[in-house]
């Protein structure tokens, strides 16, 4: 029995890992030391896992998120924060323009004043707020033709409800954004505002009372050696629907991480940027000794949120499969094309033979269980609302785009019924999904699927350091 294991033990899932090998302490081993091998009785095992996706879907999912039809997503990104004002400096609307203008710097442009200690530190202050602002501007540019694409597409839709907070799409605010032009990659978001919004989806969102300290906040003083001892006692303690919930957090956060570890901005010149794989960077965040053992259980969370997207992508299978359902963009044959690509994304995701079983959440009174499901479902709208309080917009419209595909996975897991119900001919009573969703949940899915593809990148750089 798999799955059951699964969401108890994903995490703990590769922990035999942890069984000390030789060179334990290498930085290979470090990172992925239990991120390996088999989950105790069952099948499912990490290396199934990266040869299934790294070979068979992550290029397939690739391709299908640069069409048009999956390229460009409507988000509102100006929505104000509702739970507190911004007063981060860099990365903001008004980024180098408030707090980091020169003219707020008394001084500054007097001459011989640059050259004291002072003014390179502003100067350095100004340039990476500069640097940020830059680098985390969304692109909303779009053609003509496809503006005009997208008004036909509108009348391809329509609507039902949902398990998390959509923006509204009719708001004025809310606009089509081309993905391909906005990847998610280093923008120089990060210190104490990252960490504010992190710090708040774990601290508050996360069912965590705060007699239980999460290891490894920076801005709280460590509290000894047993912090996060503390923490995964409780952790365990945990129904499984809440701990799951809480290692798709974690999961989602890994992945970000990885994203910017290996789309780095490593060197730029006036002609051009180079991103690539920083080590340094991905070893600050997964490495165990850097890390107080946690980067390997955050990577195996990296696994869980992929299990449990991949399992929401093979139950939808029978929404996609109607032959009444379109990827409308107007090119009809363009449209069969990624249909038929779709639908062999969906087959090959529905023939993964290690599949995570969802029925071991809400398995309980029924009663207990509808709550128990609305609880999650509320503190995962929430999570989407804390997004608008994330600082960069390139940061925010992939914070969001996540959190709606993982709060779209959700909704298909826990519509199995409904979606059993579709027939080829129906209307899509009972179940459906927005052009939105559909956008968000397979770009979500392709981004973590990217991550697991990165870390083999990162396992063969981390061996290079150990044999030079
Ligand atoms: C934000 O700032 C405004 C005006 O400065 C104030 O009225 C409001 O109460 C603040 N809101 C929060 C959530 O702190
Ligand atoms: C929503 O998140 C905010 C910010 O972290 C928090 O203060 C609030 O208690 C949360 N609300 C619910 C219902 O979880
Ligand atoms: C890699 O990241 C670290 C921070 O983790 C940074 O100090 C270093 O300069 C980066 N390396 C390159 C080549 O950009
Ligand atoms: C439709 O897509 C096909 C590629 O599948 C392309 O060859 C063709 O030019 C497109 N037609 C239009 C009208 O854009
Ligand atoms: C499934 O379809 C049947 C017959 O059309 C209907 O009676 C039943 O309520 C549906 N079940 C769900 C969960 O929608």
């Amino acid at each position: 029995m798999c799955w059951r294991v699964s969401v108890f033990a994903l995490c703990s899932m590769l922990v035999w890992g942890s069984r000390a090998r030789g060179e334990a302490d290498d930085a290979l081993q470090r990172c992925f030391c239990q991120v390996t091998g088999n989950l105790d009785d069952c099948i499912c095992d990490v290396e199934t896992i990266d040869r299934f996706n790294n070979h068979k879907l992550f290029p397939k999912l690739q391709k299908l998120v640069e069409s048009d039809y999956f390229r460009y997503y409507k988000v509102n990104l100006k929505k104000p924060c509702p739970f507190w004002n911004d007063t981060s400096h860099c990365g903001v609307r008004d980024c180098a323009v408030k707090p980091c203008s020169s003219d707020e710097v008394p001084g500054f442009k007097s001459p011989g004043y640059k050259y004291t200690e002072e003014a390179n530190h502003l100067d350095e202050h100004l340039y990476e707020c500069e640097k940020e602002k830059r680098l985390s501007a969304v692109d909303e540019s779009l053609s003509e033709e496809a503006l005009k694409a997208m008004l036909k597409w509108n009348q391809h839709d329509d609507s039902a409800d949902n398990f998390c907070e959509l923006d509204d799409e009719d708001s004025p605010d809310a606009e089509y954004v081309d993905l391909l032009k906005n990847p998610e990659r280093y923008t120089g978001y990060k210190g104490e505002d990252t960490w504010r919004i992190w710090n708040s989806i774990y601290e508050e969102n996360c069912f965590k009372p705060k007699a239980v300290p999460k290891p490894l906040n920076p801005f709280i003083p460590t509290r000894g050696e047993n912090d996060g001892k503390v923490f995964y006692n409780w952790l365990e303690g945990l129904c499984v629907e809440k701990r799951a919930f809480y290692r798709l957090i974690s999961g989602l956060h890994a992945s970000i991480n990885v994203h910017l570890s290996a789309k780095y901005l490593l060197k730029e010149t006036w002609m051009d940027k180079i991103w690539g794989h920083n080590i340094t960077e991905f070893q600050k965040r997964f490495d165990a000794a850097l890390t107080q053992e946690e980067g390997p259980k955050r990577l195996k969370n990296l696994y869980f949120i992929y299990l449990i997207e991949l399992r929401a992508i093979s139950k939808v299978l029978p929404f996609f499969e109607r032959s009444s359902f379109l990827l409308y963009t107007g090119n009809h044959s363009k449209d069969i094309e990624n249909k038929q690509l779709l639908l062999d994304v969906l087959h090959d995701a529905n023939n993964f033979p290690l599949h995570f079983d969802e029925h071991s959440l809400f398995s309980g009174d029924k009663r207990e269980a509808d709550k128990l499901k609305e609880d999650l479902r509320e503190h995962f709208r929430n999570i989407s609302r804390i997004m608008d309080c994330v600082g960069c917009f390139k940061c925010r419209l992939w914070g969001k785009l996540q959190t709606q595909g993982l709060g779209t996975a959700l909704k298909i897991l826990f519509s199995e019924k409904q979606i059993e119900n579709l027939t080829d001919s129906s209307q899509s009573s009972g179940f459906h999904l927005k052009r939105q969703e559909i956008v968000a949940l397979f770009n979500a899915f392709a981004r973590i699927s990217t991550s697991v593809n990165e870390l083999e990148t990162f396992r063969k750089l981390l061996q290079n350091i150990q044999d030079p």
